[in-house]
């Protein structure tokens, strides 16, 4: 069968084993490793992850150490990665994983999806990678190569996945299938620039040099909101920087901060730094305060035994008058 599902299989197969970039998740097939891999790159460049990912298996060698180590320990091994709900949930997905498959990493596809954290397209690179299942990957990236190939820009989630599987199930080798088609949205057929004059695909192609722009998106994104949050530094000469641990639930959950206070409105002057997150830009303004400190919290000298949110990291970076009391 010859087809736009079969045809390009042979030719984007062949470009990315000479093409592939050399990521230490490719040479695995193990689950727990697998597994980390596609957490931390739901919603981190690949760049980021690197160091993080050889670290991470130092500090957690196995999905036992990480299930019995403080969710503390987890999250600082999470730091700089963002979005700390991930760090939770491969937590919590890690205790599941002892308490309902005896420590081992669950081999059917509706076990992997039942875990924290995982929806059917981590699932699906999973069950590929490591268990060499016809189950597609459909992240962001793999979703434009589709749309591009169909010509089809406003194409429903449940039609990308049927492409999405009709492919992979032409291409008789849907682990390899599945970093093809991801390494070809990240690298040649990008949202801005699809660079169809080395594409292996392109003669499969609907789109192919038409100058196509990714389509914004017609979901209504949420504004971003400005906060403005004041900063108290306590410090003390020998006994560093007074810290508390936020809530449980909401921004920086769980991670390590001087008090805050949320101020009623911007104030006259600029803020120290500025922090953007998803849904909110975060304007940072510091305040040394002489007395002691009333709020919860403990003393901190080294703060790198904490997991503090970049945000503070870069606040502190411009806060030249920390450095007396802390070390980083
Ligand atoms: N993004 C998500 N999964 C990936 C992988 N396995 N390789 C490169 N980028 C990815």
């Amino acid at each position: 069968m010859t087809n736009l599902f079969s045809a390009p299989c042979k030719p984007l197969l062949q470009w990315y084993q000479t093409d592939l970039r050399d990521l230490p998740w490719r040479h695995t097939s193990e689950p727990y490793r697998i597994w980390v891999s596609e957490i931390m790159l739901q919603q981190t460049q690949v760049k980021t992850v690197l160091p993080r990912y050889q670290q991470w298996f130092q500090t957690f060698p196995n999905i036992q150490q990480l299930a019995t180590a403080p969710l503390d320990n987890v999250l600082k091994a999470w730091e700089g990665l963002g979005y700390y709900r991930r760090a939770r949930f491969i937590h919590a997905a890690a205790q599941q994983i002892i308490d309902k498959h005896n420590g081992i990493f669950p081999e059917q596809f509706e076990d992997i999806l039942n875990l924290p954290g995982i929806g059917k397209s981590t699932a699906g690179a999973i069950t590929s990678f490591c268990f060499d299942m016809n189950t597609p990957v459909l992240d962001g990236n793999v979703k434009r190569v589709l749309k591009r190939w169909h010509k089809q820009p406003e194409a429903s989630d449940k039609q990308l996945w049927h492409f999405a599987q009709t492919a992979i199930d032409a291409s008789q080798n849907p682990a390899m299938w599945n970093q093809a088609m991801m390494e070809l949205g990240a690298t040649l057929c990008q949202a801005r620039s699809a660079k169809c004059e080395t594409c292996p695909v392109s003669k499969h192609c609907k789109s192919a040099f038409s100058n196509i722009e990714e389509q914004p998106s017609n979901k209504k994104k949420a504004p971003v909101k400005d906060v403005f949050w004041q900063i108290n530094l306590h410090t003390h000469p020998n006994k560093g920087l007074w810290l508390q641990q936020r809530p449980e639930k909401g921004i920086w959950a769980g991670l390590w901060t001087p008090p805050i206070i949320e101020l009623p409105q911007k104030p006259e002057y600029s803020p120290c730094h500025i922090h953007l997150l998803t849904h909110r830009r975060l304007h940072l303004y510091t305040k040394e305060i002489a007395t002691k400190p009333t709020t919860e919290g403990i003393w901190v000298k080294q703060l790198s035994e904490f997991a503090l949110p970049t945000g503070i990291h870069h606040l502190f970076e411009k806060q030249s008058i920390l450095d007396t009391a802390i070390s980083k």
